[in-house]
């Protein structure tokens, strides 16, 4: 990566509602997936676009032909979080090379891989080794999740120098603090952290996927460091009782509102949730 190409953020966030702002105008068109990350649609629509939230199957996975079938002639932006908030899903290597190259050029295809980090499965294919499938390609990657420096709001685009220079014109100069810079940058220098963090969230994400099934409860496999846990009772219910025993899960809005979202924590967390989950699933007024 040249420095041209990486454009800096207060957080990914910043940079999803920059490129709405940069790439698209009043009445333009934004495709994203449907559950994914909010701030696609709230990007959009500050910005004023129209927009298709296409329906994952299933409300789980990805299917790159519903995506492609909702591009119009005014679509200017597609967002696909891959793995997918909430739902720890994603679109293969061959998949995703096959959307990238189906696009219509004027589209800005952005790939948002905040959990790229914790993406192990065989045929995933981070977007930065498919550069070549696409011009218009705005690769976003965060320092919140494996780095674990989300307070201090570091995230980063990587596009072509054009692209870069249109997002310079319009983000704020000050945008990211130094201190900010100063953690990332030593972040990235500590390979080892990163591979022994990521490492354990993956052999722990498997031991909650294994604690979780045998509670009879359906989970959803995920790529990231989270996981989407069927309760078959409204999740929000769940999610009052498990903050009654010092539990914080996440509630799922529609259409997942019997599904919570669960991170996974260490291997003592891990155990204390499942513990309290056992408790509040056996107790019928939940
Ligand atoms: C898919 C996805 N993208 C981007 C972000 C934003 O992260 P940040 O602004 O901390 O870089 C999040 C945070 O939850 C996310 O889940």
């Amino acid at each position: 990566m040249a420095p041209e190409e990486l454009c800096l953020g207060n957080g990914s966030n910043e940079l999803i509602d920059l490129i709405c702002r940069v790439f698209a105008s009043r009445g333009e068109h934004a495709v994203f997936g449907h559950p994914s990350f909010p701030c696609y649609r709230i990007g959009a629509i500050a910005q004023e676009l129209s927009f298709t939230a296409v329906p994952l199957r299933d409300h789980l996975s990805w299917n790159v032909d519903d995506l492609l079938g909702a591009v119009t002639g005014a679509t200017k932006l597609l967002f696909v979080s891959n793995p997918n908030n909430p739902t720890g899903s994603y679109i293969p290597g061959s998949e995703l090379a096959r959307l990238l190259r189906a696009l219509p050029e004027r589209v800005v295809a952005v790939i948002d891989e905040a959990y790229v980090e914790y993406a192990d499965a065989d045929d995933f294919t981070p977007a930065t080794e498919l550069r070549n499938e696409r011009e218009r390609l705005a690769i976003l990657r965060t320092f919140s999740k494996a780095y674990g420096l989300a307070a201090l709001r570091v995230g980063y685009v990587l596009g072509t120098p054009e692209m870069v220079t249109a997002l310079n014109r319009l983000r704020a100069p000050f945008n990211v603090g130094t201190l900010g810079q100063l953690a990332a940058t030593a972040a990235l220098g500590d390979d080892a952290h990163l591979r022994t963090t990521v490492e354990a969230t993956i052999v722990n994400r498997g031991r909650l996927t294994e604690a979780l099934t045998s509670l009879g409860l359906r989970v959803a496999p995920s790529q990231a460091n989270f996981l989407l846990v069927g309760v078959e009772r409204p999740g929000r219910s769940v999610y009052e009782a498990l903050l009654r025993e010092g539990v914080i899960v996440r509630p799922m809005p529609d259409p997942l509102h019997s599904w919570i979202r669960v991170t996974v924590g260490k291997p003592q967390e891990n155990e204390r949730f499942i513990h309290a989950l056992e408790r509040v699933l056996r107790n019928a007024r939940v």
